[in-house]
């Protein structure tokens, strides 16, 4: 058995103090392996984008262990990338300067030797390639549609080659169809770059067509209920969306996150003020 990529051991997160303090992560335990496709959903408020934070580096837990190919990370590095929903480019570069940028190399510039910077530049040729921009590698984000702003955020992400690719609902902002387009140019990119991707979002439909598992979490206290296998090939198509399996599994999560998150409760007392007949 090979080590996995990263491992969580009962992992705890506190926000505040005192009577103010909520638990955003309780007990955590999760391995991953490299190469995987995983996605986590749940309500609003589970902790999901804590957790992915956590993992990338940006924000401190209060107890347990995660490990990076069995080190305890520190900090944030260039072995993990993210991309937000809101896709913070640099307004005043370029497409192709807006990948290439990177400020740790920059850093390191005195270091950088010419076939560093060819590659780096081989890199972004491929990258603009893979992410469907050359036509518009020299335009500015502001002439940029939502969708071709997030290819180029991830295209950034990957310039460094990262290990791990962290995603926290990052089509979130996009319309109907431009996400369609985007969820098959990931599963594309995962397949070329063979990255380990951890994907949050709130939506079930995207987490089952993306992930090879679907982890889905509880809030008060933000938790992982349970992790579903996806039963999906590895190569996608839009049409697995109407198949039996997909469906099934989807009704499945959607009704354990109302079972889970309160939804239920709201929905049975909503039923019970129905039934009782109001005094005229
Ligand atoms: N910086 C913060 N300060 C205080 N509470 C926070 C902070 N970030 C998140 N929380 C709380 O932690 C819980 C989990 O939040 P979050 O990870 O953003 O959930 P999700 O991404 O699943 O919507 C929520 O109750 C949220 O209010
Ligand atoms: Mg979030």
């Amino acid at each position: 058995m090979t080590q996995p990529k990263i491992v969580i051991r009962d992992l705890q997160k506190f926000f505040g103090e005192g009577k103010q303090q909520t638990q955003a992560l309780k007990d955590i335990e999760l391995a991953i392996q490299a190469n995987e496709f995983i996605t986590f959903v749940g309500a609003s408020g589970c902790g999901k984008s804590t957790l992915l934070r956590i993992i990338g580096g940006l924000e401190q837990h209060n107890a347990g262990d995660v490990l990076v190919n069995g080190q305890a990370i520190q900090g944030a590095g260039i072995d993990r990338a993210m991309v937000f929903q809101h896709y913070s480019l640099y307004p005043w570069l370029g497409v192709r300067d807006n990948i290439r940028f990177c400020r740790r190399l920059q850093a390191h510039t005195d270091d950088c030797s010419q076939a560093d910077v060819e590659a780096a530049s081989g890199r972004t040729d491929a990258l603009i390639r893979l992410m469907g921009l050359s036509a518009v590698e020299h335009a500015y984000p502001n002439q940029l549609s939502g969708g071709m702003q997030q290819r180029v955020a991830i295209a950034r992400a990957l310039m460094a080659k990262p290990d791990i690719l962290l995603m926290d609902e990052p089509f979130g902002a996009l319309d109907a169809q431009t996400r369609e387009v985007m969820h098959d140019l990931i599963r594309h990119v995962f397949k070329l770059e063979k990255t380990t991707i951890i994907f949050v979002t709130h939506d079930v439909e995207e987490g089952i067509y993306l992930g090879n598992r679907v982890v889905l979490m509880a809030p008060r206290p933000g938790r992982i209920d349970s992790i579903y296998e996806v039963p999906l090939p590895a190569e996608r198509h839009q049409d697995m969306k109407h198949s039996p399996e997909f469906l099934q599994l989807k009704r499945q999560i959607l009704d354990r996150i109302r079972e889970t998150s309160g939804m239920k409760t709201d929905f049975d007392l909503l039923q019970q003020l129905t039934n009782t007949s109001v005094p005229m």
